[in-house]
This record gives structure tokens, sequence and C-alpha cells, in this order.
């Protein structure tokens, strides 16, 4: 796959696809700067070789409809302050407006676009949409790693049209950590697979059995494992109708020597509230009526034990209901032994990331991934669309 290093950008319009869908708070403030952050060294490698960069993202799902809860204006502002320089906003992403702010464009200018889904050809991956994006540049970078899993125009379509197609350094390095976790890791390597339901992350758990040497369970998805090895789970949630395929997970690592780790013990509340009476009991002792809502510190010191053997650890869900601070320590002491091992750690989707800022811990994680869905897609083994389309476009016709 080609990169933006491996071609002359200067004087050319570079069209750059990114993902900043980044959370807004009520008044409309952006809430976490990561997403945007993860894309300065693509745009300021562009500025540095006297290109004109143009900018596009979605945000949020306003329905194929404009609507100014979902604008990027607040996204040209703090972008504005972090390159240091001055940011130009379009107010559609195509159009004889966009066409002409793009024409008056200067070496080293900076426009970004206005929400590509406010158009319902973008998740519909229409191309004469994507034709009249790639209009507007010479040279079509895609920066976008957390929108890669969808078959939208920006990302799939417009490589059949823009003159060249090449991957920004972020998606770049999303997919090269990523496979060296995956694809030839030192070992052991040691899987965490946590969050709330085992049907999300089934594909990834079946493709993990493929390639990891243990897997670590947590989250209320464990509740699913402990409960059809026959453990009293009390009312917490349980996905009933997957209990014959957690048992068949278990029953394939068995069969290949894999290890499977569920919980020893737990955080239990009698209610799901932050304010819940808690106890923490070993998992043979879960009262009725009562949830698991964390994993509890045996689980952590057992777990912690994998970890310090591990040479690669690639992690994807919390422990717990980590949002309540009764129920973190579970998430924040895997954090912990997490950046403590000697292993190469790649974290990512599912609020991972949201968990080990929290903890304060992210310049001690190998590489923090910004994709939630993308990122589980690559745990499944699947091919990203926007990937296979990059490196389709790239190839010799
Ligand atoms: C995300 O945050 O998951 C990406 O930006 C993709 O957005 P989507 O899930 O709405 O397609
Ligand atoms: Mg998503």
């Amino acid at each position: 796959m080609k990169t933006i290093k491996d071609i002359d950008l200067s004087g050319k319009r570079v069209l750059t696809r990114v993902d900043v869908n980044v959370p807004l708070d009520e008044h409309n403030n952006i809430a976490d700067d990561t997403r945007i952050r993860a894309v300065l060294p693509t745009i300021n490698y562009a500025l540095d070789e006297n290109a004109k960069v143009i900018i596009a993202s979605h945000m949020g799902r306003p329905k194929g409809k404009v609507d100014s809860k979902f604008s990027l204006a607040p996204v040209a502002k703090r972008l504005s302050r972090l390159l240091k320089k001055e940011v130009n906003f379009a107010p559609d992403c195509v159009g004889p407006e966009v066409t002409s702010m793009v024409q008056d464009m200067q070496a080293g200018d900076v426009l970004l676009l206005e929400n590509l889904r406010f158009h319902p050809e973008e998740q519909a991956n229409d191309d004469s949409f994507a034709k009249e994006l790639a209009s507007l540049c010479d040279v079509y970078v895609n920066d976008a790693f957390a929108v890669a899993h969808r078959k939208n125009a920006s990302v799939v379509a417009i490589t059949k049209h823009a003159p060249v197609c090449v991957a920004g350094f972020l998606l770049k390095n999303e997919l090269n950590y990523f496979t060296q976790a995956m694809e030839n890791p030192a070992r052991p390597l040691v899987a965490i697979i946590g969050g709330a339901k085992v049907s999300d992350k089934l594909g990834a758990m079946e493709n993990l059995l493929n390639r990891a040497d243990k897997l670590l369970i947590g989250g209320a998805m464990a509740n699913t494992f402990l409960k059809c090895v026959d453990y009293e789970v009390g009312e917490s949630l349980v996905e009933n109708g997957l209990l014959w395929d957690a048992r068949s997970l278990m029953k394939t690592a068995t069969k290949r020597g894999i290890g499977f780790y569920i919980p020893v013990d737990a955080v239990v509340a009698d209610r799901f509230d932050k304010d819940a009476e808690t106890k923490i009991v070993p998992i043979q002792e879960v009262p009725e009526k009562w949830l698991i809502m964390d994993i509890g510190p045996a689980t952590s010191l057992l777990y912690s034990e994998v970890l310090y053997g591990a040479k690669t650890i690639v992690w994807n869900g919390p422990m717990g209901v980590f949002e309540m601070d009764a129920f973190s320590r579970g998430t924040s002491s895997i954090v912990n032994h997490v950046a403590n091992s000697y292993a190469l750690t790649i974290a990512g989707g599912g609020s991972t990331d949201v968990a080990i800022y929290r903890a304060g811990e992210s310049h001690r994680i190998t590489y923090i991934s910004t994709g939630g869905g993308a990122f589980l897609d690559l745990l499944e083994g699947k091919t990203l669309p926007a990937v296979a389309a990059l490196e389709e476009a790239g190839e010799p016709a």
C-alpha cells in the first residue's frame, strides 16, 4: 500500500479523508480530541510538502440530512488551534461553492469540508457522489482508520475516481501495529476480551482461537461463560441463547491447548446503580438476585500473572461497568498490569481507550487504536473495505 510519503504533493490539491468523529458535550464542545490529534502528522506533512490540504470527515449519524448538531464547525476551530494556522470551513462537502473555495486555495492552505454524512450518498457508497468528491483533488489520502470498516463513498467508491490514492500515516500505523501483533507475534500472545456482550465478540474470539496462546475474559460477557459451565450468576446479564456457543469456544480452546481464563471472583451489587450495595465474592458465592459488575481482586491477580509472562498483548473491552467508580477497579488494575508488562501492547475498540486514558497510562501502552468497529473487524480477521479499495487502486492496471 502506497503512503503519502511515496508521492509528490507540492502545489497539489490533496483531499485527506480523516475520521474526526469526536464526542461533543451538551454545549457542542469537543469532549475528547484524540482523533483530531491522531491525524495531525499527515496534515502537517502535506503542509510541509506545500500541498493545498482539503480535509473531509463524517461526524455522528445525521442520517443523510443537514443537522447543525452534527456540524464539523467545532472541529475546524480545534484543528486551527492545533495546527496553529487558519483553517477555512466550507458549508458543504460538494457543490459549486465548495469547488470555488478549492479553486481559490493557495499552497499551504487548509480547508475543512462540512460533514460528509449530510448527504445520504456517502453511506450508500454512491458512485457519482464519490466522483464529485474526487473532482476536488489531484491526490486522495485515506487517513480514516476508524471508518475503514464502512463501505462509504469517501473511503471506497472514491478510489475509483481520484487520480492518485494513498494511505496517510495513521491508517498505515494502525494496520502495521495490528499486523505485528496478530500475524507474526512474539509469543505468548495473550488476548484480553471484555465488554458487555458475547454476541459482539464471537467472531473476534473465534479468530483469536486461531492466533492467541491465552484468552482472558472479563466484562458482562464473562457471565455467559460462567453460566455455561454451571456457575450461578444471580441476576447478571447473560445471553442465554449463546450458552452453547460459549461452551463450544471453551472446548475448542482446551482442545488446542489455549489457556481460557474466566473470572474466579467478582464485585457484585444488589442493583445496577452507582450507589448500589456492593461486596466482593468468590465466583461460587454470587448471591441470588445480585449482579456481577466487575472482576474481583483475585481475578485481577490471576490475570496479572498471565500478563507478566506475555510477549504480545491485544486488548478489547473493559472488565466491568468501569463508568461507575465502584466498578472501575477491575478495569483500571488490568490497565496497570498491561502497562507494566514487558509485552508489545495493543488496545482498541469498545471504550478500551477511554479506560486507559482515564487510568493515566496511555503513554505506557505501545499502541492505542483510534478505531472502535474497525478494530473489532480486524480482530475478527475481516478485510476492511476501505483498505481493500485503497490497495486495489494502488495496483497497476
Ligand atoms: C466510529 O466512531 O465508530 C466511526 O467514526 C464510524 O462511525 P459509525 O459507527 O457511525 O459508522
Ligand atoms: Mg461505530
